[in-house]
């Protein structure tokens, strides 16, 4: 496998911010790791190493520990194994329970992260095997795993990371189908079918992109002068929120705080008085979720929060809702594409609107290589 990087890659192409650039960029890296993994033959590898373990653990820092949140939701989904997702720095408990028949996933864009490599180091004494997912061919992690599927991002300079989560997302994504093919919980035309609405994976982020631009530019506005905000969801959409909050609080330092929607009310909601702001993600199955996010709603209406929901089509009949952003109609396979961008540019545009750099948000690194 090659990835080739050139020097324009890293360079702003006209934007005025890298993170900028990298959130636009996101159709066409989504699209170029969707063909690089059709091409590549470790994702059938790393779906047998799946295929015959017995515990399966997915691990990652910041926004890879999210992309090992949304795998954990679609192995579930469609291979119907349970993957344990778990934070790098608390690696001790899991490595401890690991053992030859255990499978580590450990994700990281830069393929250095010290926590993560050392959860992989952990796991690998005990005779695990290892599955890397990175962005950078022949990094730390990469070198010392059994197999490694390659994103094909190309290099990210902004220190939140933005392209990289969602083609994570994507590498993932098709490792969970491809093992669900292996396991024969889906079914060979039922795969087919999930692959190549995958291709379609980076329209959804250009459309969500377009359809979200200016309301957020007013959205702003408001939301500049707030100290906190809640971003809510179910499903699959709460590991969402937690990249949501996450990009947020990295580059605008505004205090967002993700939680699943139904646990809102066991703590989070005594915060909510007139005017702070809920953001709801609205995702499929609607049949299944969208009355119960109506009721999440109503329940911060009711103490005067501002109401914003980011969601698919069907979700623009909920009521008491102050700002919809229609997202377009997708099924859970290509949610995360659609409901992502508009919430890197919702950070973004804060982060400009209060005048701060995000590119280079305060206090943080690239990649963290100290414990
Ligand atoms: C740092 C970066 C984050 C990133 C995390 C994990 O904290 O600021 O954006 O998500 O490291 O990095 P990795 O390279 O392992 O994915």
């Amino acid at each position: 496998i090659r990835v080739e990087w050139s020097i324009e890659d890293a360079e702003k192409g006209g934007y005025p911010h890298y993170m900028l650039k990298e959130i636009m960029e996101q159709p066409r890296v989504l699209y170029e790791t969707y063909t690089g993994l059709l091409s590549s033959k470790e994702l059938a590898e790393a779906a047998k190493l799946i295929a015959s373990a017995r515990k399966v653990f997915i691990t990652g820092a910041g926004t890879s520990y999210h992309a090992g949140l949304v795998f954990a939701y679609y192995i579930a989904r469609y291979a119907k194994r349970v993957a344990t997702p778990f934070i790098a720095s608390e690696y001790t408990v899991y490595s401890d329970v690991a053992d030859e028949d255990s499978v580590l996933i450990a994700v990281s864009q830069s393929g250095e992260t010290i926590d993560t490599l050392q959860a992989l180091r952990a796991f690998k004494s005990k005779g695990a095997k290892i599955i890397a997912v990175s962005n950078v061919l022949g990094s730390t992690i990469p070198r010392e795993s059994h197999t490694t599927i390659y994103t094909r991002a190309g290099p990210e300079i902004g220190v939140a990371a933005t392209k990289t989560f969602l083609t994570q997302v994507l590498a993932l994504t098709s490792l969970a189908l491809t093992l669900a093919t292996e396991e024969g919980t889906i079914t060979t035309t039922e795969y087919k079918k999930a692959i190549e609405e995958l291709a379609l994976a980076g329209r959804a982020a250009a459309r969500s992109i377009d359809a979200s631009l200016r309301i957020l530019d007013k959205l702003v506005l408001v939301l500049k002068n707030k100290g906190n905000m809640y971003i809510l969801s179910r499903g699959i959409g709460v590991p969402l929120a937690y990249e949501a909050a996450l990009k947020v609080k990295e580059v605008s330092y505004i205090h967002a705080e993700a939680y699943p929607a139904g646990e809102s009310k066991h703590g989070p909601i005594a915060l909510v008085e007139r005017d702070f702001p809920v953001i709801f993600l609205g995702v499929p199955p609607e049949d299944v979720l969208l009355e119960k996010l109506q009721g999440n709603v109503m329940e911060m209406k009711a103490r005067g929060a501002h109401t914003i929901v980011i969601g698919t089509t069907p979700y623009g009949k909920l009521e008491g809702v102050d700002v919809f952003i229609d997202v377009g109609s997708y099924d859970e396979l290509l949610i995360p594409y659609a409901i992502i961008p508009p919430a890197q540019l919702l950070a973004y545009k804060l982060a400009v609107a209060l005048n701060r750099d995000p590119d280079k948000p305060r206090n943080l690194a690239k990649t963290v290589t100290v414990e």
